[in-house]
């Protein structure tokens, strides 16, 4: 992996590694060492990302134990803001492992020669090449998606720890399920409800393995392990209870019952409803963040940054767990 990390903007050696304040101002290490227990605070103070969804925090140190307590606090706020911001990490292979545990199981992603060396569950972000091969997966979903929606069991949550950023873009764009469910008409809510959508491995909207925007292309072998699988439009959250879009753009490709040309069309208006700017909301990462998305109520899509501008991020989904939706 890389030997550097930013702060902010600047390069640094990861041996001098301080973590930013919110202000992207260096914090001393003194101010580290006097944190005394797992966390810094009993009660961390969650701020807003933005107005409609996604909570923040700098309070929370994830290299240390989190108690019942703790994990009870940070698993309402993930599933209360949907994007959970833990700021100013610093993680090994193992502590970053060890936190997305709490969430769920990990599966390690189909495309496996960009595993983490010492952890198979991580999946290498990054459009850094060393000596002409590439050191981790480039352009991962360019497109706005689910992940491990073309899984049966699909993922709950994905954690990205943020290693290096670029210095321009590398935002990742999230949009609220939940609303984009909520504002429909009852009319077309009574039509969607009872639907299924079918799903596969890719990006419906662009096929073509030359492009950035491909859904990662996977080898024969992994291609072969990519089944058809099904889950509802409108699909009630296995947590919460509530309805959200589910998946309509990225890997559904049809509808359950429906002719070709008609269920892609219904996808398509669905998708253009619920990947509207006022649903959205665009991350900007510093270096040290910790982001962690609910899947069953959000879409999200990287962004294309310049491929000679360095972006490397770990990842690790969990899958979602207990009796599944109805579909
Ligand atoms: C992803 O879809 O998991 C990648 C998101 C990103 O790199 O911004």
């Amino acid at each position: 992996m890389a030997n550097l990390a930013r702060i902010g903007r600047t390069t640094v050696p990861f041996g001098q590694f301080q973590k930013a304040g919110e202000t992207g101002r260096p914090m001393g290490t003194a101010a580290r060492n006097t944190v005394p227990a797992a966390n810094a605070r009993a009660q961390p103070a969650f701020g807003k990302l933005c107005e409609g969804f996604g909570l923040q925090t700098s309070d929370v140190d994830l290299s240390r134990p989190l108690d019942a307590a703790a994990w009870e606090r940070l698993s309402r706020a993930f599933f209360g803001g949907q994007v959970l911001v833990l700021r100013n990490q610093r993680l090994s292979a193992a502590q970053f492992h060890h936190f997305a545990r709490h969430f769920g199981p990990p599966e390690p992603h189909v495309i496996d020669q960009f595993h983490h060396p010492d952890n198979a569950d991580i999946l290498i972000l990054s459009n850094v090449q060393r000596d002409g091969r590439p050191l981790g997966l480039a352009d991962a979903g360019t497109y706005f998606h689910s992940d491990y929606s073309y899984l049966d069991v699909p993922a709950r949550a994905t954690l990205l720890y943020s290693i290096e950023v670029p210095r321009k873009g590398g935002d990742t764009l999230f949009a609220n399920q939940y609303a984009a469910y909520d504002d429909l008409s009852s009319a077309m809510k009574a039509r969607i409800d009872p639907l299924v959508a079918l799903h596969h491995y890719g990006n419906r909207d662009d096929l073509d393995p030359t492009s950035r925007t491909v859904a990662s292309v996977l080898s024969g072998e992994q291609g072969r392990k990519m089944q058809w699988v099904r889950h509802r439009v409108a699909r009630r959250h296995p947590v919460t209870g509530r309805t959200a879009l589910y998946a309509v753009s990225g890997s559904s490709f049809g509808i359950e019952g429906m002719p070709d040309d008609e269920g892609r069309a219904l996808l398509d208006e669905l998708k253009q409803h619920a990947t509207q700017e006022k649903y959205r909301y665009r991350f900007s990462y510093g270096v040290g963040d910790v982001v962690v998305w609910d899947n069953a109520s959000l879409l999200h899509s990287a962004t294309l940054t310049d491929p000679s501008d360095a972006r490397t991020l770990w990842r690790i989904t969990v899958k979602e767990t207990g009796p599944k939706p109805p579909h």
